[in-house]
């Protein structure tokens, strides 16, 4: 289960939501669920610190990288420095990302290579936007992305993969995809790395559903067979409702 804070939260209110946010949860539901907290890259020190320091059982992820190590990349964040910083999840290729910064299926692909060579797991994001969905485009619309960015991929790769399906149209709108329709596009995802890189790789990749995941909506979408956890936006800026949802991850899962 991941929260992506997307541009929220200084450090300081970082540190506490993760305070907040471990208070709430049994060690054994931590257990149960893989948890990571995706904030700003100015907080990451700060939550990274919290972590090791406390011995949180959390993992540290970010929200985006460059792909190069370093060099005259002005405002750029390298995955060098992201896993100095003991980052284990980054997520590459959010349809924000997409759609307000440029990034296009090519930098999606040279950003997933730069994370795994630094031994950090992707959380790659796909998604359609609602006019591709109502012309009966959302399979082949993710499958599309699924091929640029994985094309590159040794297969062995794909395993330790994580993908998050998430609808554009779903995203910060309150209006999430029905645990159906997230089976269906979670299995879809699913069906087209076994197309990839073989069936074993599309058992063991992890695939999420993202997009108005709420306290409410977590047990029901977790409970579908193809949904193997959740990247929540909104509803994990709050340490008690993102607790709600990891708990329904712990009981579902
Ligand atoms: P949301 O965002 O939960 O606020 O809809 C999800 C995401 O963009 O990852």
């Amino acid at each position: 289960m991941s929260g992506n804070w997307k541009m929220n939260h200084t450090h300081f209110e970082a540190i506490q939501t993760v305070q907040k946010l471990v208070l709430r949860l049994t060690p054994r539901e931590l257990d149960l669920v893989e948890v990571s907290v995706h904030p700003p890259f100015t907080d990451l020190r700060s939550v990274q610190t919290v972590i090791d320091a406390d011995d949180i059982p959390m993992a540290v992820g970010a929200q985006d990288t460059y792909w190069e190590d370093q060099g005259p990349f002005t405002g750029a964040v390298s995955p060098l420095m992201l896993a100095k910083l003991t980052v284990s999840y980054v997520i590459v290729g959010h349809s924000e990302r997409r759609r307000l910064f440029g990034e296009t299926d090519e930098t999606v692909a040279l950003k997933l290579a730069a994370v795994r060579r630094h031994a950090m797991t992707p959380i790659l994001c796909v998604g359609e936007t609602l006019e591709e969905r109502e012309a009966g485009g959302a399979v082949s619309k993710v499958g599309a992305q699924l091929d640029a960015a994985l094309g590159a991929l040794e297969p062995g790769a794909v395993g330790s993969l994580v993908v998050a399906y998430e609808p554009i149209w779903a995203i910060g709108t309150g209006r999430n995809a029905s645990p159906g329709d997230a089976q269906e596009m979670c299995a879809a995802v699913r069906s087209r790395l076994a197309t990839l890189a073989g069936v074993e790789a599309a058992r063991s990749a992890r695939v999420q559903y993202g997009g108005s995941v709420t306290p409410g909506n977590a047990a029901s979408l977790m409970a579908e067979p193809d949904v193997d956890g959740t990247l929540v936006g909104g509803a994990s800026l709050d340490a008690d409702s993102f607790a709600a949802i990891v708990q329904a991850g712990a009981r579902e899962g």
